[in-house]
């Protein structure tokens, strides 16, 4: 595989296989501990992030490789004007494979047609985010002990939040998959994501209340209001608070709902929640961890997984 850019460049059955290899890394993690020996990584980030780049850098280091890179556009070159296209060129000659992060629509995309080596999307604006979205399938797949027939609620802000496109996008292949969109009304899905909903005949339905939808859910995936994706604070400030998940909502859910979400968290679950056992999102953070081994252990051919 040369390149991860979106959730549907893998098929169903390549998701499948980095999820086993995951399962089997989870059980033995000692048995990969120097199966990426001698191989880098590159972390290209130009947006902030605090699990995305850990989780790489752990992962790489975990399988025995080693890390360079960047955390920010102000440490590399991208301050002097230099483009992704160049930018990956060069790192092409010290690394083995790179995951970049972009506040532009797009630009891993420019980076993986630029590359020599595998790239892989680590989010790229309000677009995509395809390695948040392994993580949680591999969380709903472990806790759940499925990916079809589920009811998967979105709540938030569904217009910017990427990582909710790319979930949509991955999930809509299992069978029996009905998604509940809880949104403000000025923050719902992107066209494109409610068309191909239609086009595939998928249900799913648009809300406005989450205590009227969490009763029905299997998974609740909360997210924040993407605020550094908005035009004006005025209208962040009005929206950022529009859902709380707390104890009273949680006691509306069903017994064995789960509770997912990104991070980073704001205000939009309750810390009260933290401690109720439906609560998954710091268990997602370590099924973070064991999806990006699996995807660079496929991306890099390593030999036997
Ligand atoms: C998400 C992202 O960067 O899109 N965070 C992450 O990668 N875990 C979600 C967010 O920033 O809200």
């Amino acid at each position: 595989m040369k390149a991860l850019i979106d959730p549907m460049d893998l098929t169903a059955g390549q998701v499948a296989e980095i999820l086993d290899l995951a399962d089997r890394i989870i059980a033995d993690p000692k048995a990969y501990a120097h199966k990426c020996d001698g191989k880098k990584l590159a972390t290209l980030f130009y947006e902030p992030s605090t699990r995305t780049r850990l989780s790489f850098e752990a992962a790489m280091l975990e399988l025995g490789g080693s890390v360079i890179g960047f955390a920010s556009a102000d440490s590399s070159s991208a301050s002097k004007g230099e483009s992704v296209a160049d930018t990956i060129r060069v790192i092409g000659c010290y690394a083995d494979i790179a995951a970049i992060r972009h506040p532009k629509e797009g630009a891993a995309l420019v980076a993986a047609q630029n590359a020599a080596i595998p790239v892989i999307n680590a989010g790229d604006g309000g677009h995509q985010h395809p390695t948040q979205t392994l993580t949680d399938l591999l969380t709903i797949r472990s806790l759940k002990g499925r990916l079809d027939n589920l009811t998967l609620g979105l709540c938030g802000d569904l217009t910017f939040g990427r990582t909710v496109h790319s979930l949509i996008r991955a999930m809509m292949r299992y069978p029996n998959v009905r998604f509940v969109l809880i949104s403000p009304r000025e923050l719902p899905v992107p066209d494109y994501i409610r068309e191909e909903l239609v086009a595939k005949g998928i249900p799913f339905t648009e809300a406005r209340r989450l205590e009227d939808e969490i009763g029905n859910l299997d998974v609740l995936y909360m997210t924040r209001v993407q605020r550094e994706r908005f035009f004006n604070e005025e209208d962040y400030i009005r929206l950022r608070d529009s859902y709380i998940l707390d104890k009273a909502k949680m006691d509306l859910a069903k017994p064995d709902m789960i509770v997912l979400h990104p991070l980073p968290r704001v205000n939009e679950i309750a810390v009260e929640v933290d401690s109720d056992p439906r609560a998954c999102y710091f268990k997602q953070v370590l099924y973070g961890k064991y999806v990006r081994m699996a995807l660079m252990l496929k991306m890099l051919e390593v030999e036997g997984c």
